[in-house]
């Protein structure tokens, strides 16, 4: 079966991202470079016209939450990834508090089979840095689950002291494998629920400091230098912690961050009294969204992950206080960002690619192609629509979740086509 893609725009990177029209064919599970000779032979069973069309290496997002095993109510392993290849994500890594927590190999074992079963697209979960993941318990059985993870993480829960994960580091040193941290200080924690800012002091709410944030950032930059553990930071959110780590880079430590659209467009100024203004890290002030921006801009945040983490609509519709923290995003990342940065000036589709794509496969270490181009594997690719319009509404979301601080948002771009392995997983013509 032989596919021709044919007139769009494809992504080439030879140091710096670049599109240039080409022809691509898929033959089997092989994409490549179409030569005019093949296309003369018209011997490809179907043509895809992309004329004014984009085809880049699919986007990987490191920051998702599947909720499968324990938690299928809220999102499934199937759904998930189909929300996934709705949203142009040739690969996704699911976080691991789910329940059993994937803490040694048998618990993850649970989580692998449904995904060898189920997913749509490449899932590489993460094992859990403790036993409980829930950054105080012991050690997890980092060593047995190793072979199978991105990397470890306790995400929905920072690792409380030092000396826990000073001990973490050594050990995924030790596994080559890295340290993926949300960073949260229980200690400075107060109950809060939305960002400790303006909108919060206004309407009479508790909020979450940015220390609490920031304090166990600049505590583990010092342990990476210390230990020589890779170490990546989770949904960064305030100047402080951006600050922290564009100086960490710059003395040489091996440090790499995320931040998520909503960081990157909202302010807490953007705030409605409803569950789907609702995250953690919180939406922060207008002064955080400008340091984020300037941190993509100059290379100190590395890429953008969506920490898509969807709740069923009773658990989301308790008001802000009230509750579960979280929104899901895979759907809506890419129109958002084509829309409020690529079009608005402040990044080039280019950049944008570059930080949904390339370098969260360089960073980890991901299978999939960091060029589209001749002689390269090019297997997991996307088309994207730049300028197709259209209205977030969530009843056509393909996740469970249905939590969106963009419900109602009119949006300009879409991907199209989203083809794994060579085989289409999502196709929208
Ligand atoms: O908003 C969030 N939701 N932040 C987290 O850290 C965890 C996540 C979840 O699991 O729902």
């Amino acid at each position: 079966m032989k596919t021709l893609l044919k007139g769009a725009k494809v992504f080439e990177n030879k140091g710096k991202g670049q599109f240039v029209k080409k022809d691509l064919l898929i033959d089997g599970d092989k994409v490549s470079v179409s030569s005019p000779d093949e296309q003369n032979s018209c011997l490809y069973d179907s043509l895809f016209d992309f004329r004014d069309k984009f085809i880049i290496p699919g986007f990987v997002d490191v920051h998702v939450h599947l909720r499968e095993p324990g938690f299928f109510y809220k999102e499934t392993i199937r759904t998930g990834t189909m929300a996934g290849a709705h949203g142009g994500y040739t690969m996704i890594c699911p976080m691991p508090n789910v329940k059993p927590a994937p803490n040694d190999f048998e618990n993850l074992k649970a989580q692998l089979d449904i995904i060898e079963k189920d997913a749509w697209i490449k899932v590489l979960p993460y094992g859990t840095i403790t036993r409980d993941g829930d950054g105080r318990s012991e050690l997890a059985d980092m060593e047995g689950t190793a072979p199978y993870v991105i990397g470890f993480s306790d995400d929905g829960r920072g690792v409380q002291t030092g000396d826990l994960m000073e001990e973490a580091m050594k050990v995924a040193k030790s596994l080559d494998k890295p340290i993926v941290a949300h960073c949260e200080d229980e200690s400075l924690l107060t109950g809060g629920y939305i960002h400790q800012g303006e909108y919060c002091r206004v309407h009479g709410h508790k909020g979450i400091s940015s220390e609490s944030e920031w304090v166990q950032v600049a505590r583990d930059v010092e342990l990476a230098a210390k230990t020589g553990c890779k170490y990546h930071v989770c949904h960064i959110s305030t100047k402080e912690t951006v600050d922290i780590i564009r100086q960490a880079k710059k003395s040489g430590v091996d440090v790499s961050c995320e931040t998520g659209p909503h960081y990157l467009i909202l302010t807490d100024m953007d705030i409605k009294e409803e569950g789907r203004f609702k995250m953690n890290p919180p939406i922060r002030s207008a002064e955080d969204r400008d340091a984020l921006i300037q941190g993509i801009k100059d290379g100190t945040i590395d890429m953008i992950a969506t920490d898509h983490a969807p709740h069923s609509v009773e658990e989301k519709s308790k008001g802000l206080e009230k509750s579960a923290f979280g929104i899901v995003g895979l759907e809506t990342a890419f129109a958002l960002l084509n829309t409020h940065l690529v079009n608005k000036g402040i990044i080039t589709i280019e950049e944008l690619v570059t930080l949904m794509s390339i370098n969260p496969r360089k960073r980890f270490r991901l299978p999939g192609p960091l060029s589209l181009t001749e002689g390269e594997k090019l297997c997991d690719i996307t088309v994207l629509d730049r300028e197709r319009e259209w209205t977030v509404d969530p009843e056509n979301f393909l996740t469970k979740g249905r939590a969106t601080p963009f419900e109602g948002w009119k949006l300009r771009g879409k991907p199209l086509a989203t083809f794994v392995d060579g085989r289409a997983k999502f196709l929208e013509i």
